[in-house]
């Protein structure tokens, strides 16, 4: 069991069914990605898991060289839950350990507690099931409310961030209490690659308009997590590891006018966003 440090980048795999998921972690891991991200709610973990079977009876990889996220279901908050959940996430994965396991949605309304579920997947890393405790969809004061009480540090917040959803105080506030930001749907959901301002810059720099927006993450000290289901997607986007775009690039991008959310669960989303 080691404590990877994070990659610049990594692959994210929701809306892929379990063949799927599987296909684009076996053919990410080839690439070079070292970072996969799934959840108990999107029903791919034994997807997931049987390429990762594949990649490591093969001999491709060890255990010990890939980063591994899953996140409690929003109804799975509660510590005995919690407990029988991950418990299922590592079967279904074919793991001993999961590196980082998030609370998926900071759901109060459904059992969430700082205090009880942090707690529970404490216990869980005490036990050697998980390395680290991580959260999403957190806001800065429910950060700063897990720090209080979490006996173990929170390692990273993984939270909706693209040119749409630039997330500037989140991102500071994160640097400085140490927390790592993982940036999800990091091209929109596919909405940026349309934008006048990011496909100028793509053209401009001989870049895919993919690799521009996830250049954009990464110099933003965040870790973006696209999902790519073709070979040429996942390709394209882990060489934006090594792009970089000039200041003004990233000016432009910074300026461009527009803040939408894409993903906007009814319940389980913080009230704050409603704002
Ligand atoms: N914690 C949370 O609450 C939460 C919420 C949402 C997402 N996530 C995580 O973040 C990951 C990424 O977010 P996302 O899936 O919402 O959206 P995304 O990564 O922003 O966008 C995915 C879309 O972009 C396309 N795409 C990927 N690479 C491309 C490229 N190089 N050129 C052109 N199109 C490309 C994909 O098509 P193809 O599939 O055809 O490649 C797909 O349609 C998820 O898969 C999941 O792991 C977490």
């Amino acid at each position: 069991m080691t404590n990877l440090e994070l990659p610049k980048i990594g692959l994210g795999t929701w809306k892929l069914k379990p063949s799927a998921a599987k296909y684009s972690t076996v053919e990410a891991v080839k690439l070079g990605y070292r970072f996969i991200d799934t959840a108990q709610a999107y029903g791919n973990e034994h997807g997931v898991g049987e390429g990762l079977q594949e990649i490591f009876s093969s001999g491709i990889l060890k255990r010990e060289e890939i980063i591994v996220a899953t996140k409690l279901h929003p109804l799975k908050l509660r510590p005995r839950s919690a407990f029988k959940s991950a418990t299922k996430s590592l079967k279904k994965l074919k793991l001993d350990y999961i590196d980082i396991l998030y609370v998926h949605y900071p759901a109060f309304a459904l059992g969430y507690s700082h205090n009880k579920t942090l707690n529970a997947i404490s216990q869980l890393i005490d036990e050697g099931k998980v390395l680290h405790v991580g959260v999403s969809n957190f806001t800065t004061k429910m950060i700063d409310d897990a720090l209080k009480v979490s006996d173990k540090p929170i390692y990273a917040n993984q939270i909706e961030h693209h040119p749409y959803l630039k997330q500037r105080q989140l991102l500071e506030h994160h640097k400085k209490k140490g927390v790592h930001v993982i940036s999800y749907s990091p091209l929109a959901r596919g909405f940026a690659l349309k934008d006048n301002v990011i496909v100028d810059i793509a053209k401009k720099n001989e870049m895919s308009v993919a690799q521009v927006c996830l250049a954009w993450v990464i110099s933003k000290g965040a870790i973006p997590i696209p999902k790519a289901t073709s070979l040429d997607h996942l390709q394209d986007n882990f060489a934006a590891k090594d792009k970089q775009l000039s200041s003004e690039d990233l000016d432009k991008i910074d300026n461009i006018q527009i803040s939408k959310r894409m993903v906007h669960p009814i319940v389980v989303a913080p009230k704050e966003w409603k704002k």
